[in-house]
């Protein structure tokens, strides 16, 4: 299919922070950049539910470059939900306001694993794909789209659990209880998320993040046993088809897993609030890029204090190798103004910093 050619990038600092590359200022970016603290968010979501907007390629669209009009920020990250994996596998999932996803039947043992369906995600889940490329355009490269998927641990956490859960007791009682269908159920979403990531990387998706957000509830040899074979199986894949693509991984908790990640294809490994920067580094040297790691809830505070807790952040990460983000994301609470503090100020002192 012929189809138009997407403008030149012209800020790809992040794509250049991704590979260990020089760049001016450290690159800096939010998770959970587009949603509820941008009073802009809740018009476009107005008389549309979670999942209809992100199934809607123009609402998509929008949203996604909302946060890129307010900050200069250093990247889009495209709108949608870690989720649309297991409903393209058959499951029902409902995000309810207030309470987060539901989904109303999850697996019960491993007989529900023949209510999972494979599908072709070019059918199940072309509305991403034309959201990604729609938005590459509308971006007109002013700063490169992000895509990303659910680690395959984490997908099986929410497929089992019915939605969040604070200590997964029921997905981490399959590991040790039913450690087949536990890997079949991994397998089977590991080949879902390749296949979800390499058409998003098709479509106009520049930089991938994958995220485990419940890694930190396994033991570390759980982890390496479940989650990590997966993750490394996706960045290879990657990796071997698309070279070009910077990876990313983000799992949350996993702070005993950092050696195993920096040595896994990722050119990123991204690091929650609760892990030193410095020791973080000592670790992973300058085998990977890492990003983070703002504690969100410093946006709460004064402009000054975000600021000194900028400049002590990036002492510690150090100026190369480095994207600055949140250790997680945005919360509904913050003020715009605030997240507009945090990025002016990782530009400004990067830039001092790299200068002395
Ligand atoms: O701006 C961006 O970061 C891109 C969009 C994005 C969303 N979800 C939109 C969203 C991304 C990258 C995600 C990933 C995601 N979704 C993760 C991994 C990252 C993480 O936070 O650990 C997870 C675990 C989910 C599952 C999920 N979706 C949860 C737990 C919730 C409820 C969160 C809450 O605070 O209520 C969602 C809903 C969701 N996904 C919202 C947004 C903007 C809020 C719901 C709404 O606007 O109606």
């Amino acid at each position: 299919m012929a189809s138009k050619p997407f403008p030149v990038l012209e800020n790809d600092l992040l794509l250049r922070a991704a590979r260990g590359e020089e760049v001016p200022h450290t690159p800096v970016w939010m998770m959970r950049q587009a949603g509820r603290y941008l009073p802009e968010y809740h018009t476009v979501r107005e008389g549309h539910t979670f999942f209809e907007t992100c199934r809607s390629p123009d609402l998509v669209t929008e949203i996604t470059i909302q946060p890129t009009r307010r900050f200069p920020i250093d990247a889009a990250i495209i709108f949608s939900d870690i989720l649309v994996i297991p409903q393209a596998m058959g499951l029902e999932v409902q995000m309810v306001p207030g309470r987060g996803p539901v989904l109303p039947e999850p697996l019960a043992g491993p007989a529900d694993l023949k209510r999972l369906i494979k599908t072709d995600v070019s059918e199940s889940l072309h509305y991403v794909f034309e959201a990604i490329t729609q938005t590459r355009h509308a971006l007109d490269g002013r700063v490169p789209l992000i895509g990303f998927a659910g680690a395959p641990w984490t997908l099986m956490a929410y497929m089992i659990e019915g939605g969040g859960s604070k200590s997964c007791d029921k997905a981490r009682a399959w590991l040790f209880a039913e450690p087949g269908p536990s890997q079949k159920l991994l397998d089977d979403i590991t080949e879902m998320v390749i296949a979800y990531l390499s058409r998003q990387i098709e479509a106009g998706a520049q930089f991938i993040q994958i995220f485990d957000s419940w890694a930190g509830v396994l033991a570390p040899e759980q982890f390496a046993r479940y989650s990590l074979p997966t993750l490394r199986r996706i960045a290879a894949a990657l990796r071997s088809d698309y070279p070009e693509i910077p990876l990313a991984v983000f799992a949350r908790g996993a702070h005993y897993a950092l050696e195993d990640l920096a040595d896994s294809a990722f050119d990123v490994v991204s690091i929650d609030w609760t892990v030193d920067p410095v020791a973080a580094r000592r670790i992973v040297g300058d085998r990977v890029t890492l990003q983070g790691n703002l504690d969100p809830a410093t946006l709460f505070a004064s402009p000054d204090v975000i600021r000194r807790a900028v400049r002590s952040m990036i002492d510690a990460f150090g100026a190369n190798r480095y994207i600055a983000n949140l250790g997680h994301g945005m919360l509904p609470a913050h003020r715009p103004e605030h997240a507009g503090v945090f990025v002016d100020a990782v530009h400004e002192i990067s830039s001092t910093t790299k200068a002395a």
